[in-house]
């Protein structure tokens, strides 16, 4: 049984950063609910309306995992990591994105799954082997018979935006090799709560997984966790390595029991945890708006870093336009001079000088938090300040 516990409500679609200024325009952006609920059999937390994943994965895709320097760092490290505990003769990726990990390896060693075409056409330009779908069982039966053995399976970020998680399992159950490894990295349910960190909720994240949710749902494929290491990116993941039951020669780490108690320890099997987390949404709401306004009626100038989806989620449920913030400043060039969805507030080209003259800025990517900070260093050294919701709302 599904119970809704969380109520984030009407918003766009978080990656829809809009060409114009809407209330110029007078043009009528679409709204969607945004609910989470609870499964009481699974434990999986999942979004209660789904949108058609065309509307969000498509030619325009404005994502791009080589924005930061710590999600190349975390790539490159992970890759020499695959090499050497597997050594994989084929390695997949689903969702290859720009090929931020993929590029760490070799041609004629990796596939690429990947259904925005901007993007796909990135990784085909590099010489992998791309298939510009989506994935479903019938691309699993596709790659089977052209490439036959893949024994590297890997995942991030990109397996909860799938809507049907059963086909997603399955397809991987049937193409990965029977002594092949599925490695999965998403954020982690858990960080979530422990962060209060709701604007991990947007439409593309249709799931969002725990160990003893993934626990669940592989069974039913006849897969199962061996190993779970915990990760700093994206605000905190978890990475999941996965083998089929009846591959016996690997052998399951303590890492997995140890995930799975600190879960059941926090109460991630009791829907009580899960209302004590709407609540303090709720409060996370109260307060941030609190500080915006009491800053506003100082007059104080206040940017946005960072454009990102979360923050989409943040600004729509807060309720925080450009009344609050003046501009969003971002490095991607699909965001470059377009405005955050929902809320009109203009993205501008990351430039340092943007930063001058402003009292406050509001970390969107609260997850790069250290990356950021290293670069702004004369911001908070003249006097800047950095607003935040994560853990909770407070100016640092
Ligand atoms: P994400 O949190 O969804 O990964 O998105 C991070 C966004 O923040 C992405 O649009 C790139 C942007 N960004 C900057 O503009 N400057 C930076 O220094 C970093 C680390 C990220």
């Amino acid at each position: 049984m599904n119970i809704k516990f969380l109520d984030l409500g009407l918003q766009p679609l978080a990656n829809s950063y809009q060409k114009s200024h809407k209330k110029k325009t007078k043009k009528k952006e679409k709204l969607y609910k945004l609910s989470v609920s609870f499964n009481t059999k699974t434990k999986l937390v999942s979004l209660v309306n789904r949108i058609p994943d065309k509307k969000m994965f498509n030619n325009t895709y404005p994502y791009k995992s080589s924005m930061s320097k710590t999600m190349i760092d975390s790539f490159k490290e992970l890759s020499k990591k695959i090499k050497k505990r597997f050594k994989p003769n084929k390695f997949l990726e689903i969702g290859s994105n720009d090929g931020a990990l993929i590029k760490n390896f070799a041609n004629n060693k990796a596939i690429c799954v990947e259904p925005c075409s901007n993007l796909a056409k990135i990784t085909k330009k590099n010489g992998y082997f791309t298939y510009n779908e989506y994935w479903n069982l019938s691309l699993a039966k596709k790659i089977k018979s052209a490439f036959d053995k893949i024994d590297i399976i890997y995942s991030a970020n990109t397996l909860t935006h799938i809507n049907d998680l059963d086909e997603v399992f399955r397809s991987i159950s049937y193409l990965l090799d029977k002594n092949g490894v599925l490695i999965v990295e998403d954020p982690s349910f858990l960080e979530c709560i422990k962060k209060v960190s709701y604007d991990q909720f947007y439409n593309e994240h249709i799931y969002l997984f725990s160990a003893l949710s993934v626990k669940n749902i592989i069974n039913r494929f006849n897969l199962e966790l061996f190993d779970i290491e915990k990760l700093p990116t994206h605000g905190g993941s978890l990475r999941y390595y996965i083998k089929h039951k009846v591959n016996k020669k690997i052998k399951i780490k303590k890492s997995v029991s140890h995930q799975l108690s600190r879960e059941i320890r926090f109460g991630l099997r009791n829907y009580a945890t899960y209302k004590k987390f709407a609540l303090s949404v709720t409060k996370s709401k109260k307060n941030l708006i609190k500080i915006f306004t009491d800053l506003k009626i100082k007059n104080k100038k206040i940017i946005g870093y960072g454009a990102t989806a979360k923050a989409t989620t943040v600004l729509n449920y807060c309720n925080i336009d450009s009344q609050m913030i003046d501009y969003f400043v971002d490095i991607t060039p699909d965001k470059i001079n377009r405005y955050m969805p929902g809320k009109n507030i203009k993205i501008l080209k990351y430039n340092r000088k943007l930063l001058d003259y402003i009292d406050y800025i509001y970390l969107g990517a609260w997850n790069f938090k250290k990356e950021i900070f290293k670069k702004e260093k004369n911001f908070i050294k003249n006097g800047g300040k950095f607003i935040t919701h994560v853990p909770y709302p407070k100016i640092i």
